[in-house]
C-alpha cells in the first residue's frame, strides 16, 4: 500500500490532516482564497454557492465552540448541507466504531467529514478508508494537529502585519499539550517567520528536539520582549496526567499576560488566543478585551479559512471525479 498522502494523484489537496510539510505556496493559496471572502480584517465573509449539493458531516468527540460552529457556518454560507452528529446521542456510545459511523454517513452521501478526536491518528485512519470522492478535514487531533487553526492564525498575522519574514512571533504558555502550537509552528516555519519563539515553564515545554527551529524562553518577560505577535495558549488541564502547574493564582502571577507585561512587546504588537480563554489564568481581561487583542478577528477569520479549505477540496474532487447521474 502507498504511504498515506493528503494529496490526490495530481498533487492537489484532498484531505487536510496536517500542515506538516506544506510549502509556503500551498499555504498562501489557501490564505489568498480565504482573503477573497473577507473585504476587510474582522469583516464577516461574503456568501457563495460553490458547495451547493454537497453535504458536510461534523463528527466531534471533543468539546468545541469555535471550530465546530465555524465549519458549520462556512459550509452553509457556501450552500452546503450540514449534518452535526451528536456523539453522545449516537451509536458510538453503543460501541460502534468510528469507521462504521463514517461508513453509515457516507451511505447517506456525506461528501466531507470534519473530525475532531482526542485520539491520535483517527483523522488519517478515516481518510484512508473513505470512498475516493470523500474528503476528511481535521478539526483537531489530540495534542498533535489543528490545521485550520494554524491557517487562521497565519491569516490574522498577514492581515495585521502584512507579511511574516520580519516578525518576532512568541507562542506562550502550555506549548507542550497544544495542537494549536504545533500547527502554528508548522505554518510559521513554512512561511519563514523571522524569529519564532516558544515561551513556557519547563513542565509545559515540548520535548527537546521538537520544534527545532523555535527559540526557547523560560520566562514570559524575556519571551515577549520586542515581539510583534504574542500568541497566548490555554492551559490544557484535560491533557495533563497530573497537574504540572502550581495553582492558577501562581500561574497568573508568573505567566499571565497583563497590560503591564505587554509593554515589553513592540508598541504595535498584536495579541492572539485560539480560545477558549481562561481569563485571569493565562490572560488578563484587560488584555483580552484591550486594543492589542485580535482574538475576535481570529474567530471571524476561522470562517473564511474553513470556507477556503472546503471549497478547495471540493474543487479538486470535481476535477478528478464526476458524480453519477
Ligand atoms: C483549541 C482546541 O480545541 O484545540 N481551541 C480551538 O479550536 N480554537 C484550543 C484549546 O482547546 O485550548
Amino acid at each position: 500500500m502507498l504511504p498515506f498522502s493528503q494529496y490526490d494523484a495530481h498533487g492537489h489537496l484532498r484531505h487536510l490532516i496536517t500542515l506538516e510539510g506544506m510549502t509556503s505556496e500551498q499555504v498562501r493559496e489557501l490564505l489568498d482564497r480565504a482573503q477573497r471572502y473577507l473585504r476587510r480584517p474582522g469583516e464577516i465573509p461574503a456568501h457563495g454557492r460553490s458547495l451547493a449539493g454537497i453535504t458536510v458531516g461534523n463528527i466531534f468527540t471533543e468539546p468545541s465552540t469555535r471550530t465546530r460552529s465555524s465549519f458549520e457556518l462556512a459550509a452553509k454560507r457556501l450552500g452546503a448541507d450540514v449534518l452535526n452528529l451528536e456523539i453522545q446521542l449516537s451509536s458510538r456510545v453503543k460501541g460502534e466504531t468510528v469507521l462504521d459511523t463514517v461508513y453509515t454517513l457516507q451511505a447517506m452521501a456525506v461528501d466531507v467529514f470534519v473530525i475532531r478526536d482526542a485520539e491520535p491518528g483517527v483523522c488519517q485512519y478515516v481518510a484512508e478508508h473513505v470512498a475516493p470522492h470523500v474528503s476528511v478535514l481535521s478539526a483537531g487531533e489530540a495534542h498533535l494537529s489543528h490545521p485550520t487553526q494554524g491557517l487562521l492564525d497565519a491569516l490574522t498575522i498577514l492581515q495585521y502585519k502584512g507579511g511574516f519574514r520580519d516578525l518576532v512571533v512568541a507562542v506562550v504558555g502550555d506549548v507542550r499539550h497544544s495542537r494549536v502550537a504545533r500547527s502554528a509552528y508548522q505554518v510559521f516555519t513554512a512561511l519563514e517567520v523571522g524569529e519564532l519563539r516558544i515561551v513556557a515553564p519547563d513542565a509545559l515545554m515540548p520535548d527537546e528536539g521538537e520544534m527545532p527551529e523555535a527559540k526557547r524562553f523560560k520566562t514570559l518577560e524575556s519571551g515577549i520582549e520586542h515581539a510583534d505577535v504574542v500568541m497566548m495558549l490555554r492551559i490544557q488541564k484535560e491533557r495533563m496526567a497530573q497537574a504540572a502547574i502550581p495553582d492558577a493564582h501562581d500561574y497568573f502571577a508568573r505567566w499571565g499576560l497583563t497590560k503591564q507585561k505587554l509593554k515589553l512587546a513592540r508598541p504595535e504588537a498584536i495579541v492572539m488566543h485560539p480560545g477558549p480563554m481562561n481569563r485571569e489564568i493565562e490572560i488578563a481581561s484587560e488584555v483580552a478585551d484591550g486594543p492589542h487583542s485580535v482574538i475576535r478577528q481570529q474567530v471571524t477569520n476561522g470562517v473564511a479559512v474553513r470556507m477556503a479549505v472546503l471549497e478547495t477540496v471540493i474543487e479538486n474532487r470535481n476535477r478528478r471525479w464526476s458524480p453519477p447521474r
